[in-house]
């Protein structure tokens, strides 16, 4: 996938990066909420730092898996759970993003989960996302955008999002069911936890407008969900070599 000039880091240094950012982040927690927990490997850190605080600072949470990793790895650690269905209303989700720009808008999806994330952010009163400083950008789409789209007529919905996306769409491949594997071995289609596939669309930092772009895809017949969140982050709390910077939205729900 195509990201925005990276910084030259080692995998040891962007992995300390994402562990101060997921730490961090666990200063918005308290006892009594409710939390959406999102999914990937900085958000991975926020949910093995509650888990701890449960273990060893008597913290009380409920927490709302993104995902079915993200749901397996909050068990494993003690973190009671409940479907989004069954808590309502969260106080708060943290989660992490594949960019975010100057406004607080983010492409999420690089770990497949969007659909779920956004149903679990949308339904929180608060978003705070985690990452390290090779996440910010000025414009949104130097990360390929993902979308979930329904298996039967992804084809359909490629073809439709050729007309929008200056860049390739490509389907999101990824082997998933060992008892399908067949000779020539070939990685079958990524499979969310929907069971939908991912079409990944490279559309270059050319995403000025978000909003627009979000309820042009949304409205191909097929699209699931897209990965752009809209006014929903209303914080970001980023590790430099340097430093852990949060920065709040002005106006956001957390101002
Ligand atoms: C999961 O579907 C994604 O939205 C992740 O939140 C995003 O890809 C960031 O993941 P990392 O923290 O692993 O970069």
């Amino acid at each position: 996938m195509m990201r925005g000039a990276p910084p030259a880091r080692n995998v040891d240094e962007v992995e300390a990066l994402k562990r101060e950012a997921g730490i961090a982040a666990c200063s918005f927690v308290s006892s009594g909420m409710r939390l959406g927990l999102g999914t990937g490997s900085t958000v991975r850190y926020t949910i093995l730092e509650i888990g701890r605080r449960i273990a060893e600072e008597a913290l009380e949470v409920i927490g709302v898996p993104t995902s079915e990793a993200t749901r397996h790895l909050a068990e494993g650690l003690g973190i009671p759970l409940l479907s989004l269905e069954e808590a309502g209303e969260l106080d708060l989700t943290i989660d992490g993003a594949d960019e975010f720009d100057p406004d607080f808008q983010l492409i999420k999806g690089g770990g497949g989960a969007l659909t779920r994330e956004k149903r679990v952010a949308a339904s929180s009163r608060a978003m705070v996302v985690v990452a390290d400083d090779s996440k910010q950008v000025p414009v949104l789409g130097g990360f390929d955008l993902p979308l979930e789209v329904g298996t039967d007529d992804w084809e359909r919905v490629r073809d439709e999002l050729d007309t929008i996306c200056p860049g390739p769409v490509s389907l999101r491949r990824g082997i998933y069911r060992l008892e399908d594997m067949k000779l020539p071995l070939e990685p079958y289609p990524y499979l969310t936890d929907n069971g939908g596939y991912i079409l990944d669309c490279e559309f270059g930092p050319t995403i000025f407008e978000p909003d627009q772009l979000e309820q042009l895809i949304l409205s191909v017949e097929g699209v699931v969900e897209v990965g752009l969140f809209v006014g929903m982050c209303d914080a970001v709390v980023m590790a430099t070599p340097s430093e852990v910077l949060t920065m709040v939205k002005q106006g956001g729900r957390l101002d």
